[in-house]
Parts: structure tokens; sequence; C-alpha cells
């Protein structure tokens, strides 16, 4: 399907008739120029210079472990060979022992370029990693929040800035190239890569994936502080049925157009120069074989002319694992002609040796070869590769892992954490109260930082971070060694010292109690269930017991449900995955010298078996408007905190919710203003979120949809008015059709607990 146009449309007695001017859907477009013409030509000339094999060559990417003899021992012998003899394009991951310094990672880039200038083109390798939350793979980085976090600021400008401290510090490590951001959209909160995302919502994701777009890739991708992006997983790879990393997601091709692929076409239309395709199925199709996403979908309707890389190790498992394939030949095949530029193999030449014998056989035409070709050489030409040596220099990056990186990092923590309960205004704790801090993310810096983080897993921060503050050490440089008392308690998985923290909780006024999850990525984050482990429960209702109050931390990076003991905390603080800052922002939150303002990005979920998305259908959402609540069902949707929650030490008060029309056309734009005081004693930053609700519509509407949000700084009694644009296409839904419409009728704006209706005739 490729939905051309949308049309404005109404509903007139029991049918759709499409009526006056067409607009722009935002999932459609032309074809967005992401590589300059300069960079095109030069990279059509050395196409046409290229034999089959350095064609060939140039699609395969593999990883740089396939050329150590031993963790993080170069064979530069195997290198040399996927050079000189295979003529690889690309090359990835962290050396097998983990992140090493920009020194480090110069030494080895200069080792690779000394091959490559052996070969008759010189075609430099490009090479690419995870910097996920900073460059998280070179030690000594700076590294924020996870993107969860990021999400949880609710502050675009913040995201941009501090990915810019990434993709500066990528650029120190010799490295133009990550993957990252991640613009899956979680449609279930026991995904393991829940935190790698943006959270529930798409205009959320679709403004932060721009941010991080905007902050990697600049102006100009060839600087030498930026870094070409690789928006990924695209597309679904987040809504699997079972929650499990890499199982089969169903997703009916109205909710993909109207869910998620506007999050791609918002980073596509930011210049987004390459994309990694989603391990996973959908509907049955593994996306790496679907030539209707990959080319009808991605490249036509999208309008991406961007290099598309495979995931890792994908082409082999459409043979493997999906079984769509039967052989490697045939995955190959697939994956190409649906495609496909360049396969992350990662670490053999069945790729290489198969694409030849299928380019040779016609099974594969030359057309697309050439193509998939000069989209790596053109982002090899956009990204300056030819011209300078991408070996750094230390001296040209003198901020890397700098005060004002750090700085950036702790800003984006501090605004990322989420006050979410806060019973007798038990927060800020006043600096002479004695406390137990215990749990088992009190103390290590590897569950403030999750996955991702020097190594796959994360499992190595503390090796790494002797320098940084964990929680328990944040407070005790806060408030003395002699104010803190602490006991582990428990691990993850294991019961250790209960008793012990309950007795030591005897002697304190206030007990800390930081609970989370273990370290994970990907298919080894997979839970049988999504409650908290037994021990952190056991620990947190011995605790409890004392009758002493209790702060609860979380350190985790999907919404583990805790309600059996958090009903009965006196203030609850979701940290998420905040990096190497955390622990200082979330004291200096605790004792009010920062004023929270994050928001979930998501619902916290009250029962595992009630996993309910914000933006719900009205029949999921029993007690809400128009129901049938007449008889004592359990509500249906009543989530622990609500998608958008999270409390400040102050007040905020709206009043004069206006808007400049109340019935409107199809090519009007509406102008909403609302203002907004803080009533309280602190100054305190406020997101102001707009919701839109469809009253009725030929799809069930949701019960309300984020359509814009703005954070703003309001000192104490001072008061803003906030101005948004409501334009067309945010009245818009995907229809029976698949056509993107806006049907006649009632609109709600609702803005806090403030609301005006609006009629669009
Ligand atoms: C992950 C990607 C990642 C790639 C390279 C894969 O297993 O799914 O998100 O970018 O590995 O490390």
């Amino acid at each position: 399907m490729n939905i051309k146009k949308a049309m404005l449309s109404t509903w007139v007695a029991g049918m759709l008739v499409c009526i006056t001017t067409p607009l722009k859907a935002e999932v459609t477009g032309p074809p967005v120029p992401v590589f300059s013409k300069s960079s095109i030509t030069k990279a059509k000339k050395l196409l046409a210079s290229l034999t089959l094999e350095e064609k060939i060559g140039q699609m395969n990417q593999l990883t740089i472990t396939s050329f150590e003899s031993s963790p993080g021992v170069l064979d530069e012998v195997k290198l040399e060979e996927a050079i000189l003899k295979y003529n690889i394009g690309s090359i990835l991951n962290v050396p097998g022992t983990g992140a090493v310094s920009p020194k480090s990672w110069a030494k080895l880039m200069a080792k690779i370029e000394a091959i490559s200038n052996k070969t008759d083109k010189k075609i430099p390798i490009l090479y690419g990693i995870d910097a996920i939350h900073g460059s998280s793979y070179t030690s000594g980085a700076t590294l924020f929040p996870q993107q969860i976090g990021m999400a949880a600021t609710w502050n675009t400008d913040l995201v941009e800035q501090g990915t810019r401290v990434s993709a500066y510090e990528t650029r120190a490590s010799s490295i133009p190239w990550v993957f990252s951001p991640d613009l899956d959209l979680p449609r279930s909160p026991v995904w393991s890569r829940l935190w790698e995302s943006f959270g529930e919502d798409t205009y959320l994701s679709k403004t932060m994936g721009v941010a991080m777009v905007k902050g990697f890739e600049g102006d100009n991708v060839g600087d030498k502080y930026n870094v070409a992006t690789c928006i990924k997983h695209f597309v679904g790879y987040g809504s699997t049925v079972t929650g499990r990393d890499r199982t089969p997601s169903i997703i009916p091709d109205r909710v993909l157009q109207q869910f998620d692929l506007p999050i791609f076409k918002a980073a596509i239309d930011a210049k987004a120069k390459s994309i990694m395709i989603s391990s996973g199925e959908i509907n049955g199709t593994p996306v790496h074989a679907s030539k209707k996403l990959l080319t009808t979908i991605l490249k036509e309707q999208l309008g991406f002319q961007g290099m598309v890389l495979t995931d890792w190790q994908d082409i082999i498992y459409l043979h493997t694992r999906h079984k769509v394939a039967k052989n490697n030949r045939d995955a190959v095949k697939m994956a190409v002609n649906a495609g496909i530029d360049m396969s992350m193999v990662p670490d053999n030449y069945t790729f290489y040796t198969d694409l030849l014998l299928l380019v040779k056989s016609g099974e594969v035409p030359m057309s697309r070869i050439d193509d998939a070709v000069l989209k790596i050489l053109s982002l090899k030409y956009e990204l300056g590769l030819f011209d300078q040596p991408f070996v750094a220099k230390a001296k040209a990056y003198d901020k890397f892992g700098s005060a004002e990186h750090e700085t950036l990092a702790y800003n984006a923590a501090a605004e990322s954490i989420t006050l979410l309960k806060n019973k007798e205004a038990i927060l800020p704790l006043s600096k002479n109260k004695k406390i137990l801090v215990t749990g088992p993310t009190a103390n290590s810096m590897k569950f403030l930082n999750g996955g991702w983080t020097f190594t796959w897993q994360g499992e190595k921060a503390d090796t790494y971070e002797k320098d940084e503050y964990t929680i328990l050490e944040a407070f005790e440089e806060k408030i003395g060694k002699e104010n803190v008392n602490y006991v582990q308690g428990v691990e993850i998985f294991k019961e250790l010292d209960i008793t012990e923290a309950v007795k030591k909780a005897e002697n304190v006024d206030v007990i800390v109690l930081c609970i989370g999850e273990h370290n994970y990525t990907e298919t080894p984050g997979d839970i049988m269930g999504l409650a908290i482990t037994e021990p952190q429960q056991k620990l947190a209702e011995a605790l409890i017991a004392t009758g002493k109050p209790i702060v609860l931390v979380l350190n985790e990076g999907r919404p583990r449900t805790i309600t059996s003991f958090e009903t009965k905390t006196n203030a609850t603080i979701q940290c998420y995955l905040p990096g190497s800052e955390g622990s200082r922002a979330l004291i200096d939150i605790i004792y009010g010298d920062v004023n929270p303002s994050g928001r979930l990005p998501y619902n916290y979920p009250r029962f595992t078996n009630s996993l309910q998305k914000y933006n719900r259908k009205y029949t999921e959402s029993l007690g809400d408007e128009e129901q049938n609540d007449d008889a004592d069902y359990q509500k249906s949707y009543n989530p622990l905190y609500e998608f958008g929650a999270g409390l400040s030490y102050t007040t905020f008060e709206y009043t004069n919710l206006t808007v400049d029309k109340t019935t409107f056309s199809n090519s009007d734009t509406i102008t909403v203003n609302v203002t907004i005081k803080n009533t309280g004693k602190l100054a305190g930053k406020e997101v102001v979120q707009l919701y839109l609700t469809d009253k009725v519509a030929s799809i069930t509407p949701e019960v309300k949809s984020l359509r814009a949000y703005q954070k703003i700084n309001l000192t104490p009694g001072e008061s803003k008015t906030i101005n948004f644009n409501l334009n067309p296409e945010d009245f818009m839904f995907v229809n029976e059709a698949e056509k993107w419409v806006a049907e006649p009728g009632e609109f709600v704006i609702k803005i806090d607990s403030l609301t005006k209706t609006i009629e669009l005739k």
C-alpha cells in the first residue's frame, strides 16, 4: 500500500466522501535528499570505476571482534584479508574487552586506514558504533541518561544539546557513525529494549527523535564534531505480542501507518543518513525480507534516500531462524532485492560469496547493487572520510569528558528524574535527618547506566567508573558519612541480609530504598513476568513493616510492577537509567537543591495484566466517559501512574485556555493559548501538555492523544502564556481505507484540567 495523498474527508449519510483540498499526510512525501549533489557526483564517478567484487565488498559490514585472536587482541592478518581481499566497506563494534580510550580508538583507526590505503581505490572504511547514551564504548566519555530518561525530560533543546556532546565525543574516538537514535514504539512494557526508546507515544518519540538526529548530524555531517545517524529499527520491532525480544509482531497496516511510520518519517525529514532494519517479523514477514516495507514504504512512500543497513546477522537469520529462506543464498537474494544496502554480516563472508553468485546469475540485478553502493559511497563522501584523516587528534577534542559536558549530562539526569509520589511533602528531606540507604541498586554504577555501557550488557561499569558517585556515595558526600547507614539487603535475584537492614532502620529517620533491574539489553533482558524480583519485594515489605518513612528510588529500564508495596511508601522517584551523573542529580532532588521536572514517558502499570497505553480506546477504559459502568466491574484502566505524570516541589495553576476559532475548516491552523502560573514558593519547571480527543470517528477514537508540549521555567509568582498551533494534520488519523483523514465533528482540546471544544465543519 502506498499512500500518496491524504484527503480531508467528511462523513455523510454513512459514507466517506472526500471533499476539498488534498492535504500532505505526515507520513508521505517526495524523496528527501540526504546527500549533497557533490557527494553523489563523486560517488557515481568512483562507483563507475569499481569491479563487481569491489562493489559487493562495500556492502559488507563485519565486527571488529571477528579480527581478534583473543578478546581485545587484533589479528592484523585477518583484518588485512577483510579489507584487501574482500574489500569490505564497514566495521562495527567495540573490541572484545570492552570500551577503550580515545587514544586506543585512534590507533585502531590508523591501522585500518593504513590497510585501506593499500587497496587499489583507497576507499575508507566506515566505522559504526552503538553510542546510544553518550559515546558509551569509549572510556572516560560523558554518559547521559538512556533514551527513556531523555524522553522523560520532555525538553527537546536539552536532548539536542546532549546529543551534540555524544557526537563530539564519538568523533573524538575517531568514529563517524552511530547506531542511534532508537525510534521503536514499544507496545508492551515487558520489552527488554523499552529503555532504548522514547516510550509509548508517537508524538513524543517523533519530536525527541528529530532532536537527536539534529544533535548528531548538525548542519554538516562532515564536520569534525558531527556524526551520521542510523535510525533504528525500521519498523515495528518494539511491538512484539509477547513482549519478548525478536518474537513476532502483529501490526495492521492502518496502525503501522498511523503510529509507527510517523516517527521514522520525521527523522527522515530531518535528513537522517542511514537506517537499521528490525530483526523482527510483522504479520509473518521478517522485515529484512519485505520489499513492501523496505522499498515500497521506506524508499517510495517515506522518501528515504539514505543507506539501509541490516541488524546483526539478520540476513543469515532469514534462513536459520525465521525459516523463510531455504538457504543463505536465498536469504541474501531476498534481503538485497527487498532493499538492503549493507549487511551487518557480521563475522564471515557468506554474504559476499552468495551475493557475488547471485549477481553473476542475474538473480540480483546489477542496478540494485549500484543503487546500494552509491548510497554507501555517498555516505562516505558526505562524512568527509575521503578528504580528512578520520584518526582524531586528542588536542582537537579537548572537551572530551570535560566538566562542561558533564554538566549537560547532569542537567539531563536532573530534568529526567520523575517524582511520582510525595506524601505529606516528605521531600525534600532536611539534611539533618539520619538515613538508611539500602537495596541492590544503591551502590553500583552499572544500574545507573544500564546496557550498552562499556560493554554490550553494561556489566563492567564499576570497573570503568571508579571515580563516579554511586547513589550511596552521593548521599555520603551530601550529608556526611556519619548520617548515612548502609546495608545492601538483597541482590536483584538473591536475598542477602534483610534482617540487618531492618535492624539498621531502627536508628534512622528515613529509609531510602533503591531497587530496580539487573543490567541487560536485547534478548538477555527477556523476563517471565513484569513484577519486580521477589528478593526486592521481600526487602520492601520488611522495611515497610518497620513503620519508618520510606523514599522509594526506582532505577529500572522498564516499569516493573511494584504495587503491593509501593502504595505504602511515602515518596516514589523514578530515575530510569540516568547515567553517570544520575546519582548526584537524584540526591540534589531529594534534598531540594533541584526541583524535579521529569514526566513519565509511559504508563506505569498497576497490574501485570493491565498494560493499556494512555491513549487507550474507550472500550479499554471502563469508567471513562459514556461507558457501561452500571456494574461493579474492576476498572480496566487504572495505571499506577499515568503517561505525562510527575510532581514538582512547587505548584502550577492553569487558566485562560483559549482557542482562536471554535469552528474550523480543513485548511485552518488553530491557535491555542493557555496561561500557567507558579503559585508556590520555589522556582520550577512545568511540562505543558496538550491532548486532543476526536469525539466521534469512523475508527474508534483514542480517549486522548498528545499533540503538543512545551517545558517552561517559572519563578515563584511568575505567569507565562504559552501558545500552541494545531495544524490540519493534527486532527487526522488513518481510516479503514488506509487514508489519512480528518472527519468533521467535535474535537476536545485538553491542557491540564482545562478543556475547549471546537468543531471541524
Ligand atoms: C542491535 C542493534 C545494534 C547492533 C549493533 C544489534 O544486536 O539490535 O540495536 O545497533 O546490534 O551492535
